[in-house]
């Protein structure tokens, strides 16, 4: 038997994301479908993309998700609390043979104030983006680029002067996808050691 710290090669055949665990956030993208309903879709390849206020995430070009924000040329980001994790996963539930998604149904949603597209009551933050590019031909996938024009958060997880940001985690902690299949929720966390001086 290998010594476990002794380094192993992984082949790349095999699918590599699957073969050890990342730290991903999770997020609810909303667009508007075709026919005027809402659609929502659960993602962890999404994150802020510069300190421009851009934010992206990684669609199948199949998925309907990435067929309504093109279409529409706009999208929402949802981030859910603890407590809406499994409501979060549902989003992900296959289509009716009809290509319907009735289980957005189940989702308290709220209306966005820019953009035509559902967000999620509740959520930790909510973001409205207008759409700014697709990076196309990722493998089987692509990143959808879009800008914030509107952003919503309860007061509760803002950073304050007057708060410390350890207590801001701990009272309001942030949800976590360990890809592939895990989450953690955090409340602990530490100030990171960042070198004197440096400047972003
Ligand atoms: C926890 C979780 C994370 C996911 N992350 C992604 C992702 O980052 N990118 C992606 O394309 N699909 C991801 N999916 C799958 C989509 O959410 C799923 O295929 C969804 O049904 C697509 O719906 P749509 O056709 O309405 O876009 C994820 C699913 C789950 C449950």
């Amino acid at each position: 038997m290998g010594h476990r710290n002794a380094m192993v090669e992984l082949d790349l055949r095999d699918p590599l994301w699957e073969r050890f665990f990342l730290v991903a956030p999770l997020v609810l993208i909303g667009t508007r479908e075709a026919d005027g309903h809402y659609d929502l879709a659960p993602k962890h390849m999404a994150m802020p993309v510069s300190w421009d206020n851009h934010f992206g995430f990684v669609c199948a070009p199949t998925h309907g998700t990435y067929v309504n924000a093109v279409r529409e040329r706009e999208f929402t980001v949802s981030y859910p609390t603890s407590d809406q994790l499994v409501m979060t996963s549902l989003m992900a539930a296959p289509r009716r043979d009809d290509g319907t998604k009735p289980n957005v149904r189940l989702l308290a949603l709220t209306p966005a104030t820019r953009v035509s597209a559902p967000l999620v009551e509740g959520a930790s933050l909510q973001l409205e983006c207008r759409l700014e590019r697709t990076v196309d031909g990722l493998g089987l996938n692509s990143l959808v680029i879009g800008r914030v024009i509107s952003a919503h958060a309860p007061a509760a997880v803002l950073r304050a002067s007057e708060r410390d940001d350890a207590d801001v985690l701990r009272e309001q902690p942030l949800v976590a996808y360990l890809h592939p299949g895990r989450f953690a929720v955090i409340g602990d966390s530490r100030s990171f050691p960042m070198p004197a001086d440096m400047r972003r």
